[in-house]
C-alpha cells in the first residue's frame, strides 16, 4: 500500500525505487547527475530514489508513494509541476517544432521580454545551463578586462575555473586552479585588499542564506568599478524568485553582468545571461560561447509562459508570503518547543534553510532524522524551503503540523543522545560545496 499526504504509520515502501537504484549503479557512474538530487541527499533504505511524478507542489514515487516536495527540482519548478499554461506552451510549440535550422523568433522575443525585466540587462544571450553562462560570464570578462584572475563566492557549477578550487577539483590543471580565488560574504574589507589590476573579475551569490550587510553589493560594485574589475552576480537562484529581475533588482545594484536559470522557465533548461552591451558585444567575435542547443524552442516558449505566469499572478510576491508563513511559524514553534538554539529557519522567505545543531551532536544525523521522520508523513524535505507558488496554505499547515509532531521527540532524543539509534536508513552525506585553502591573500 502506497503512503499519502498524512500521519502515515510506516515509512514509504520503496522497493521499485531500490531495484531501479541497484540497476543503475551497474551502469551509470555516476548514478546521478545532479548531486542534490542524488542519494547521499536522501536517507539510503528509508527514502525514495526516484520520482515518476509531479502535479502542482506534490510529487509520487516510483512506488506511488505520494509527497509535498520542498526541493521543486532543486530550484527550476517555481511555480510547481504542470502548470497548464506553461505545459500548453510547451505543446503548442512541440507541434511546431523543437531545435531549427535557423534562429526562432522567440529568441528575440524572450530577449526583449529579458530585457524590460532584468535592470542590467543591456544585452542578453542564452544557453542551457548555469554553468554555460557563468563560464561565458568570466570568459567574456577576462576578454573585456585582459586579465586572468577570478574572485568568487557561492558555487558557480561544474566548469574548470570554478570547480578547480574545491575538495573535487581532479582533473583540471594547476595553473587553473592558481587563477581563481575565494572571498568570504559580507567580508569587504578582504576584498578592498585584495583586488589588484590582475582581477579580471568578481563573481558572488549576491545572496545565499546570509543577507547582505547593509551597503555590501553597492560597495562592491564601486570598488569593482573603480579597479577595473567586472561584477557579476550569480542570479540562479534570486533570480525570477526574490523580484523577477533577482537581487540586483531587490537590492538596486546592477552588477555588469549577470547570470540566471533554474526558475527562468518552470523546469525546462534554460540559462541566460545580461550585461552591458560593450562587454558582451565581444560574443560577436572575440569570445567564442555557442552551443548546438542554446536557441531550443521549448525551453524558449516554457520562458515566456513562465514569465506571463510570474508577471500576472505576482509569483515573487506570493512566494515572499508564503515562504514567511513557513519560516516564521517554524521559528515560533522552535521557540514555543525550548528549542530556538537547536533549529531555526534561516534566509529569505523565498528559499530558506532548516539548521540543527546542539552540543556533541553530529548536525547530519539531526538532519537525517527530520528527513526520515518527514518522508513517513508524506514530505519530501532536504532541510530547505524552496518555495513554489503551488504550495497551498493547507499543504503549509499540515508541514508545520508534522514540524510540530517530529521536533519534540527530536529534542528528546538529542536529551537521551539516543537520535542515531532511532535512524532507519544512512546518515546524509555533506552537501558538496567544499572549497579548498584557494581564500584570497591581503596585498601586501
Ligand atoms: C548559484 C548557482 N550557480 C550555478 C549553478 C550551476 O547551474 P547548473 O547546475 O545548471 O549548471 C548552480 C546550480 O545549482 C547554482 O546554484
Amino acid at each position: 500500500m502506497a503512503n499519502h499526504v498524512e500521519f502515515n504509520t510506516q515509512l514509504p515502501q520503496i522497493e521499485k525505487s531500490q531495484a531501479l537504484y541497484q540497476r543503475g549503479l551497474q551502469v551509470q557512474h555516476p548514478i546521478t547527475q545532479t548531486l542534490a538530487k542524488g542519494p547521499g541527499q536522501f536517507s539510503k533504505g528509508v527514502a525514495p530514489v526516484y520520482l515518476k511524478k509531479g502535479k502542482g507542489a506534490r510529487v509520487w514515487d516510483v512506488d506511488g508513494n505520494e509527497y509535498i516536495d520542498f526541493n521543486m527540482g532543486i530550484g527550476p519548478l517555481s511555480l510547481g509541476y504542470c502548470i497548464p499554461e506553461i505545459d500548453n506552451a510547451i505543446q503548442e510549440q512541440l507541434k511546431d517544432g523543437i531545435t531549427f535550422s535557423l534562429m526562432h523568433p522567440l529568441e528575440v522575443e524572450l530577449a526583449e521580454k529579458i530585457k524590460q525585466i532584468i535592470p542590467n540587462a543591456e544585452a542578453v544571450k542564452f544557453s542551457k545551463t548555469g554553468a554555460d553562462v557563468t563560464s561565458a560570464a568570466v570568459r567574456v570578462a577576462r576578454a573585456f578586462t585582459g586579465r586572468d584572475k577570478v574572485f568568487c563566492c557561492g558555487y558557480h557549477g561544474w566548469h574548470d575555473w570554478y570547480i578547480g578550487i574545491t575538495s573535487r577539483g581532479k582533473g583540471i590543471p594547476e595553473a587553473l586552479k592558481n587563477l581563481s580565488f575565494t572571498f568570504a560574504f559580507n567580508d569587504i574589507e578582504s576584498i578592498k585588499n585584495a583586488l589588484d589590476e590582475t582581477v579580471a573579475c568578481v563573481i558572488l551569490e549576491p545572496f545565499i542564506f546570509e543577507k547582505p550587510q547593509e551597503g555590501f553589493l553597492q560597495e562592491l560594485a564601486e570598488i569593482c568599478q573603480a579597479n577595473g574589475t567586472l561584477l557579476i552576480f550569480d542570479e540562479m537562484w534570486s533570480g525570477f524568485r526574490i523580484a523577477m529581475g533577482g537581487a540586483q533588482e531587490y537590492f538596486g545594484v546592477k552588477p555588469d553582468l549577470a547570470t540566471y536559470s533554474k526558475a527562468c522557465a518552470n523546469g525546462m533548461p534554460l540559462a541566460i545571461l545580461t550585461g552591458r552591451t560593450d562587454v558582451m558585444s565581444l560574443f560577436d567575435n572575440e569570445v567564442f560561447s555557442f552551443t548546438t542547443f542554446g536557441g531550443e524552442a521549448l525551453s524558449l516558449a516554457a520562458s515566456m509562459a513562465t514569465i506571463e505566469f510570474m508577471e500576472t499572478h505576482q509569483v515573487p510576491e506570493v512566494l515572499a508570503i508564503k515562504g514567511a508563513f513557513m519560516q516564521d511559524s517554524y521559528n515560533q514553534l522552535a521557540k514555543d518547543l525550548g528549542m530556538h538554539h537547536i533549529t531555526s529557519c534561516v534566509g529569505y522567505p523565498c528559499r530558506s534553510m532548516l539548521t540543527y545543531q546542539a552540543p556533541g551532536q553530529d548536525a547530519l544525523i539531526l538532519k537525517t532524522f527530520m528527513q526520515q521522520e518527514l518522508l513517513q508523513k508524506g514530505i519530501l524535505w532536504g532541510g530547505f524551503h524552496n518555495m513554489c507558488y503551488s504550495h497551498t496554505q493547507e499543504d503549509m499547515e499540515y508541514t508545520l503540523s508534522a514540524y510540530a509532531e517530529i521536533l519534540p521527540r527530536l529534542k528528546e532524543a538529542i536529551e537521551a543522545d539516543n537520535v542515531q539509534i532511532l535512524l532507519k536508513g544512512e546518515v546524509l552525506e555533506a552537501v558538496f560545496r567544499k572549497v579548498t585553502d584557494h581564500n584570497i591573500k591581503p596585498r601586501i
